[in-house]
Protein backbone atom coordinates (compact mmCIF):
# COMPACT_ATOMS: atom_id res chain seq x y z
CA UNK A 1 0.00 0.00 0.00
CA UNK A 2 1.17 3.64 -1.16
CA UNK A 3 2.55 5.39 2.17
CA UNK A 4 0.93 9.39 2.53
CA UNK A 5 4.46 10.39 2.26
CA UNK A 6 4.42 8.73 -1.23
CA UNK A 7 1.09 9.99 -2.52
CA UNK A 8 2.40 13.85 -1.23
CA UNK A 9 5.15 13.21 -3.17
CA UNK A 10 3.87 12.44 -6.62
CA UNK A 11 1.27 14.91 -5.63
CA UNK A 12 4.13 17.85 -4.81
CA UNK A 13 4.02 19.65 -8.01
CA UNK A 14 0.59 19.26 -9.33
CA UNK A 15 -2.07 21.96 -9.40
CA UNK A 16 -3.89 21.29 -6.35
CA UNK A 17 -2.08 18.86 -5.29
CA UNK A 18 -2.77 19.49 -1.48
CA UNK A 19 -5.98 18.24 -1.91
CA UNK A 20 -5.38 15.81 -4.61
CA UNK A 21 -3.13 14.10 -1.94
CA UNK A 22 -5.31 14.33 0.84
CA UNK A 23 -8.18 12.56 -1.29
CA UNK A 24 -5.68 9.92 -2.34
CA UNK A 25 -5.02 8.98 1.06
CA UNK A 26 -8.54 8.90 2.31
CA UNK A 27 -9.06 6.86 -1.34
CA UNK A 28 -6.07 4.18 -0.28
CA UNK A 29 -6.26 3.78 3.43
CA UNK A 30 -10.30 4.99 4.54
CA UNK A 31 -9.45 8.48 6.64
CA UNK A 32 -6.41 10.88 7.01
CA UNK A 33 -4.49 10.12 10.12
CA UNK A 34 -2.27 12.79 12.38
CA UNK A 35 0.49 11.12 11.13
CA UNK A 36 -0.65 11.49 7.40
CA UNK A 37 -1.64 14.97 7.96
CA UNK A 38 2.08 15.78 9.35
CA UNK A 39 3.28 13.88 5.88
CA UNK A 40 1.65 16.05 3.46
CA UNK A 41 2.36 19.31 5.89
CA UNK A 42 6.16 18.46 5.37
CA UNK A 43 6.01 17.87 1.70
CA UNK A 44 4.24 21.17 1.01
CA UNK A 45 5.83 23.03 3.42
CA UNK A 46 2.82 23.81 5.01
CA UNK A 47 1.94 23.84 8.81
CA UNK A 48 0.56 21.11 10.39
CA UNK A 49 -2.43 23.86 11.31
CA UNK A 50 -2.80 24.61 7.41
CA UNK A 51 -2.92 20.80 6.51
CA UNK A 52 -5.70 20.07 9.52
CA UNK A 53 -7.47 23.26 8.56
CA UNK A 54 -8.27 22.03 4.75
CA UNK A 55 -8.78 18.30 6.21
CA UNK A 56 -11.39 19.47 8.70
CA UNK A 57 -13.04 21.61 5.81
CA UNK A 58 -14.27 18.90 3.58
CA UNK A 59 -16.55 16.57 4.93
CA UNK A 60 -15.26 13.81 2.86
CA UNK A 61 -11.83 13.70 3.84
CA UNK A 62 -12.20 11.65 6.94
CA UNK A 63 -10.58 11.14 10.24
CA UNK A 64 -11.26 8.44 11.28
CA UNK A 65 -12.21 4.76 9.72
CA UNK A 66 -15.60 4.92 8.01
CA UNK A 67 -18.05 1.72 8.99
CA UNK A 68 -17.80 -0.84 5.92
CA UNK A 69 -21.61 0.40 5.21
CA UNK A 70 -22.19 4.44 4.35
CA UNK A 71 -25.58 5.95 3.52
CA UNK A 72 -25.49 9.87 2.15
CA UNK A 73 -29.30 10.94 1.80
CA UNK A 74 -30.02 14.27 0.61
CA UNK A 75 -31.14 17.23 2.14
CA UNK A 76 -31.34 19.52 -0.19
CA UNK A 77 -34.90 21.02 -1.09
CA UNK A 78 -35.60 19.42 -4.60
CA UNK A 79 -34.86 15.96 -2.42
CA UNK A 80 -37.53 17.32 0.49
CA UNK A 81 -39.75 18.29 -2.12
CA UNK A 82 -39.87 14.75 -2.88
CA UNK A 83 -40.04 13.35 0.19
CA UNK A 84 -36.78 13.40 1.67
CA UNK A 85 -37.45 13.88 4.91
CA UNK A 86 -39.98 10.65 5.35
CA UNK A 87 -37.48 8.80 3.42
CA UNK A 88 -34.83 9.80 6.30
CA UNK A 89 -36.80 8.87 8.70
CA UNK A 90 -37.59 5.48 6.95
CA UNK A 91 -34.19 4.85 6.42
CA UNK A 92 -32.97 5.51 10.15
CA UNK A 93 -35.65 3.12 11.50
CA UNK A 94 -34.05 0.26 9.02
CA UNK A 95 -30.64 1.07 10.05
CA UNK A 96 -30.78 1.92 13.02
CA UNK A 97 -28.84 4.70 13.56
CA UNK A 98 -29.56 8.26 13.59
CA UNK A 99 -28.71 10.75 10.40
CA UNK A 100 -25.45 12.10 11.48
CA UNK A 101 -24.59 9.15 13.47
CA UNK A 102 -22.55 5.79 12.54
CA UNK A 103 -21.82 2.70 14.37
CA UNK A 104 -19.23 0.17 14.09
CA UNK A 105 -21.18 -1.28 10.90
CA UNK A 106 -23.20 1.26 9.64
CA UNK A 107 -23.23 5.09 8.83
CA UNK A 108 -25.62 7.93 7.81
CA UNK A 109 -24.67 11.22 6.95
CA UNK A 110 -26.67 14.16 5.19
CA UNK A 111 -25.17 15.36 2.13
CA UNK A 112 -26.56 18.21 0.42
CA UNK A 113 -27.33 17.47 -3.46
CA UNK A 114 -25.72 14.98 -5.53
CA UNK A 115 -26.94 16.20 -8.82
CA UNK A 116 -30.26 13.72 -9.07
CA UNK A 117 -32.51 16.75 -8.14
CA UNK A 118 -34.89 15.53 -10.98
CA UNK A 119 -35.21 11.70 -9.61
CA UNK A 120 -35.28 12.66 -5.67
CA UNK A 121 -35.16 11.25 -3.18
CA UNK A 122 -31.25 10.63 -3.78
CA UNK A 123 -29.24 8.84 -1.47
CA UNK A 124 -25.52 7.34 -1.78
CA UNK A 125 -24.55 3.88 -0.55
CA UNK A 126 -20.87 3.81 -0.45
CA UNK A 127 -20.20 6.26 -3.11
CA UNK A 128 -22.90 4.52 -5.81
CA UNK A 129 -25.52 7.17 -5.86
CA UNK A 130 -29.30 6.25 -6.55
CA UNK A 131 -32.28 7.98 -7.51
CA UNK A 132 -35.62 7.65 -6.59
CA UNK A 133 -34.35 6.43 -2.98
CA UNK A 134 -37.22 4.85 -1.31
CA UNK A 135 -36.43 2.18 1.78
CA UNK A 136 -36.41 -0.87 -1.24
CA UNK A 137 -34.32 0.78 -2.80
CA UNK A 138 -31.92 0.96 0.20
CA UNK A 139 -32.42 -2.86 1.04
CA UNK A 140 -31.68 -3.53 -2.54
CA UNK A 141 -28.20 -1.85 -1.96
CA UNK A 142 -27.52 -3.61 1.52
CA UNK A 143 -28.39 -7.07 -0.03
CA UNK A 144 -25.17 -8.02 -1.08
CA UNK A 145 -23.10 -6.29 2.01
S1 LIG B 1 -31.51 18.32 -4.11
FE1 LIG B 1 -31.17 16.22 -3.73
S2 LIG B 1 -29.93 15.63 -5.38
FE2 LIG B 1 -30.14 17.76 -5.66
Amino acid sequence: MTTALEIAECNKDRVGGVLRALREIVAAHGYVSREQEHAVAEVFNLSRAEVRGIVSFYHDLKTTPAPPLVVRICQAEACQAAGGRAFTRQAEDVLGVKLGEANKNIGLEAVYCLGLCAQGPSMMVNGRPVAYADVEALAEQMKDR
